[in-house]
Order: C-alpha cells, then sequence, then structure tokens
C-alpha cells in the first residue's frame, strides 16, 4: 500500500494505460480520480475500483480546456480534500507523413499531448504550491508523472506532430522539476515505447508494420498496459521521493536497438 492516503488525479484514465495507472494506483492505496474525455469508460473503470474495494471519482475532462480541469480540480478537492499526485497520461495520435500533415493535424496533437500536459500541470501544480506554503516542512507536496514516448527521444515515422509533442513533454517535465523542486514537488516522466492499446491498434495489426515495430523492441513483445503502470506507481510513490526531472524509459530496450 504503497500510496495509502494518497488522492490521484489521471488523465485519459479511461481506457488503455491511462486505466491501467489507475487500477495500479487504487491497489497501492489512492483513491484515484479518473478523468477521461470520454464520460462512460472513465465511469467503467471508477466502478470497477470502487468494486474492487477502492475509492473512485469519475469526471469528464478534456486536458485542452482548461475551464474543465480547474473544475475537476474543485470536485477532486471536494471529494476527497486534496491531490497529491497527477498522472498527465492523455494522449491522441493524429498520424500523417511531414509533407501531407495539415496544419489541424499538427495543432490536435500538440494541443491535447504538450498544452494538455502544461494546463495540467499549472493548475493541478498551483494546488500543490498552496499545500507547500501551507506546510513547508513537508518533505513532498506534489507528484507529477508525465507520460511520454520513446517517439519524443529518437522521433518515429508518420507523426511528427506526437514526436515533437512528447520531446516538449520532456522539456516540461525538467523546467518543472527544477521551478518546483523548491516546494518539494517531483516532477518525473514514463516514456514508453509500444504498449497494446487502441492507439496502436494498426501498428500492431497491420502486417505492413507489425513485425517491422515487434523486431525493434529487444524483448521481444509489445507492453501490456500494466507492463507500464508499476512505473508511474513508483514515482508517485514516497520510494521516489529524492527522484525529480528524470525520464525512465519502458520500452522494452526499443530505446537501444540498433
Ligand atoms: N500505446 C502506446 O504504444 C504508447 C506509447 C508511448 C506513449 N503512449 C502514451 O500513453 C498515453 C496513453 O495512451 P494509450 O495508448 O493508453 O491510448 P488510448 O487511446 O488507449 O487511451 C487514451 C485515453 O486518453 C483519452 N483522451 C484523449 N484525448 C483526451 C483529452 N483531450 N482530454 C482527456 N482525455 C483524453 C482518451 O479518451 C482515452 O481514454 C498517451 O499519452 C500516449 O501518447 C502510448
Amino acid at each position: 500500500m504503497r500510496l495509502a492516503g494518497k488522492v490521484a488525479l489521471v488523465t485519459g484514465a479511461g481506457r488503455g494505460i491511462g486505466a491501467a495507472i489507475a487500477a495500479a494506483c487504487a491497489r497501492e492505496g489512492a483513491r484515484v480520480v479518473v478523468a477521461d474525455l470520454d464520460a462512460a469508460p472513465a465511469q467503467d473503470v471508477a466502478e470497477a475500483l470502487c468494486k474492487a474495494g477502492g475509492a473512485a471519482l469519475p469526471l469528464t475532462m478534456d486536458v485542452t480546456d482548461r475551464s474543465q480541469i480547474e473544475a475537476a480540480l474543485d470536485a477532486a478537492v471536494a471529494a476527497f480534500g486534496h491531490i497529491d499526485i497527477l498522472v498527465n497520461n492523455a494522449g491522441v495520435s493524429v498520424p500523417a507523413m511531414i509533407e501531407t500533415m495539415t496544419p489541424a493535424q499538427w495543432d490536435t496533437a500538440l494541443a491535447v499531448n504538450l498544452t494538455g500536459v502544461f494546463h495540467c500541470t499549472q493548475i493541478v501544480g498551483r494546488h500543490f504550491l498552496a499545500r507547500a506554503r501551507a506546510m513547508p516542512a513537508v518533505r513532498c507536496n506534489g507528484k507529477i508523472v508525465n507520460v511520454t514516448s520513446i517517439a519524443g527521444l529518437r522521433g518515429t515515422i508518420g507523426q511528427i506532430n506526437y514526436a515533437a509533442a512528447k520531446a516538449g513533454v520532456l522539456g516540461i517535465t525538467m523546467s518543472a522539476a527544477r521551478e518546483w523542486g523548491r516546494y518539494a514537488v517531483n516532477v518525473n516522466c514514463v516514456a514508453c515505447g509500444l504498449v497494446e492499446t487502441r492507439m496502436t491498434e494498426t501498428i500492431r495489426t497491420d502486417p505492413r508494420f507489425a513485425d517491422q515495430y515487434r523486431k525493434q523492441i529487444v524483448l521481444g513483445r509489445y507492453a501490456a498496459p500494466d507492463d507500464v503502470a508499476p512505473a508511474v506507481v513508483f514515482f508517485a510513490s514516497a520510494d521516489a521521493d529524492y527522484v525529480t526531472g528524470q525520464i525512465l524509459n519502458v520500452c522494452g530496450g526499443a530505446d537501444i536497438h540498433v
């Protein structure tokens, strides 16, 4: 129960990696705010967590809309008193080759995957800072864990918008860690490789891509969402109270493949 007594807000928690992170946080004792653009999957995930004996609040929240994030923060504080952990997980893929990508495709990927992380970090981060000012002696006043991709570290094909946004998340992680270290707010990042979710369905099932991508993974298999969640729990827990500004690649060694 490494997160006992903590409250975690997970964005994009209705499906895939976010749902696995929400479940892992609940198993470790956290009360979880299950925030997602889509109401029904958020509701389903929260219900499952409650049935398993946890406490969860489903919220419809678009990370590109500051008023919805502010409303979600208020609802979370009303339900659970405070937030200790923010997991910036919501993301979208809007693929196109560079030469055909439209400005709208570029903008959508950046709005969700990068600017959405900034909005949530700033709005929930202000809540952490207010707690830090009220209780300056506390060892940790908040944890932010960002979910990014190794596409942000080494590029990718057919998603320059996504790679640029995910590289930007690394910059947000290190900058927020440097600015907020003095408030004992830790900011870290998990960089995934290829995870079996809705987002990667085409890559994993289309014979033109499937083998090619799997061969780049040293461990020889795609990740399950549950392969990623423990890294997020580590950063969110007291085990990582002295860790900030770091990137942990959870990608089966795809980052070291030649
Ligand atoms: N699947 C992979 O291989 C992989 C690899 C690297 C990084 N990631 C990252 O992991 C995160 C989760 O992706 P996933 O694979 O679980 O995808 P997914 O599509 O299964 O789930 C993403 C969730 O985010 C929600 N979402 C989308 N836009 C949103 C918005 N504007 N506001 C709030 N919620 C929104 C969706 O409704 C969905 O429930 C993303 O940031 C993604 O970029 C995934």
